[in-house]
């Protein structure tokens, strides 16, 4: 095996082992934490006394567990070209969910009695998530296949905040038994917006350095070619 083809290898085992993480986990946070809101009580403590609070959480948490679960399918490659049918089904119910999500995550993060610096990142996150949807769609109507790629990877990292949000506030509820100064809402406050940032960084990372910086290679690659390549012997003489 030559090296180009050893290294090819053993980057593609990386990346799939990184999807891999992202599926299970996806998952294992909708299976936890979805459930209870279908059956009419919550994982953690709601206060129902606000008008609406708990029916949004309901309406918002079951088509945002979907998005989760169906968005790692979604970038699989033989799955998008063996079944394009399934993708674009898939997808617009992928599309669909997060409009519904949003719409209820948006009263949710109005009359939710986390405090204001996290209601901002939740209204960020609602805006930013269906912007990026939106894109998605409007690039794939163009049959621009790269943008809309690069659309989805930005709107699933949002989607993805679901899960990082979860993980960071574990660590910081473990810190707190180290550091009792750290109250729940600190602790809450700074794990949605870390999880905000972070998808971001790690998608905004991932697009150039896995799609548009190889994209740019290969176009390079190909100008060059085409210089190089023998001109057609001009026929007017
Ligand atoms: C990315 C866009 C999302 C936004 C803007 C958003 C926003 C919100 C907001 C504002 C709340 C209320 C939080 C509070 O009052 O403290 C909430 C709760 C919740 N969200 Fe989301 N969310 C998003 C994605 C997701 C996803 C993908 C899931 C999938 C599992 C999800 C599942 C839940 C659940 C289960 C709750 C109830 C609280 C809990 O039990 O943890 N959300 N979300």
């Amino acid at each position: 095996m030559s090296d180009a083809v050893k290294s090819r290898t053993v980057r593609r085992r990386w990346w799939w082992s990184l999807w891999g993480l992202m599926a299970v986990s996806a998952i294992g946070i909708t299976a936890v934490f979805v459930p209870p809101y279908l059956t009419g009580s919550s994982f953690a403590p709601i206060d129902r006394s606000i008008v609406g609070y708990y029916a949004s959480l309901v309406i918002h948490a079951a088509p945002a567990g979907l998005t989760l679960v169906i968005g790692p399918l979604q970038f699989v490659p033989r799955l998008r070209t063996r079944y394009p049918r399934v993708h674009r089904v898939a997808g617009r119910v992928y599309l669909i969910s997060v409009v519904a999500a949003s719409i209820a995550a948006l009263y949710a993060a109005t009359v939710t009695p986390s405090g204001p610096p996290l209601q901002v990142a939740f209204y960020i996150l609602v805006m930013a998530w269906l912007y990026t949807a939106a894109q998605a769609y409007r690039t794939i109507r163009r049959r621009d296949v790269q943008s809309h790629r690069i659309w989805m990877i930005r709107n699933y990292a949002l989607t993805f905040a679901a899960v990082t949000l979860r993980l960071y506030l574990l660590v910081g509820t473990e810190l707190s038994k180290a550091i009792p100064s750290l109250s729940f809402r600190d602790i809450y406050t700074t794990s949605g917006w870390a999880a905000l940032l972070g998808n971001v960084l790690i998608a905004e990372y991932f697009i150039v350095h896995r799609i548009l910086v190889p994209s740019a290679r290969r176009r390079r690659r190909g100008s060059a070619t085409a210089t190089e390549a023998p001109q057609p012997l001009s026929q007017g003489h």
